[in-house]
């Protein structure tokens, strides 16, 4: 049975990474200093296949709207193999800082870019849009994310 996360989009195979990505993050917000550079590597790791994961789907169908999307998911991924050093050098705290931008960034990432590709998958396969739910926006993301609006 398909594994549901706070967001759901209604394009299965997406929702699936999704609901992987948010178990992942909050065990990495809930975790002892010395779980915290697995937890980060394991994290990293997952966003390494869920960004690649995307980025096919888009490069895969002409996505037409697809380059910033990518351009932010490689962003994230530079900030992730940025932080993984600095943690195992003994900063934990950037360690921390890092994750939890991340989950502030992650939503409004949902509403703004991975819903419009849900969407997009969705009547490619099913020839209709996706009933979406949408969860309340939160802070927008703060230094260290790439900005939440397509450039
Ligand atoms: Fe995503
Ligand atoms: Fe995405």
């Amino acid at each position: 049975m398909q594994r549901q996360g706070d967001i759901v989009l209604g394009f299965d195979p997406m929702d699936e990474i999704h609901a992987e990505f948010e178990t992942l993050l909050a065990r990495t917000l809930d975790c002892a200093d010395h779980e915290l550079i697995a937890r980060l590597e394991a994290l990293t790791a997952h966003l390494r296949a869920h960004f690649a994961a995307e980025d096919a789907w888009m490069r895969d169908t002409d996505f037409p709207p697809g380059q910033c999307h990518i351009d932010e998911h490689a962003a994230v991924l530079r900030s992730a193999d940025e932080v993984l050093p600095l943690v195992a050098g003994g900063q934990p705290g950037v360690g921390r800082s890092f994750v939890q931008e991340l989950a502030k960034w992650f939503p409004s990432h949902a509403d703004h870019l991975d819903s419009a590709l849900a969407a997009w998958m969705s009547k490619r396969r099913f020839g209709g849009k996706p009933v979406v739910l949408h969860r309340k926006p939160k802070a927008s993301p703060s230094v260290g994310m790439p900005s939440e609006t397509p450039r």
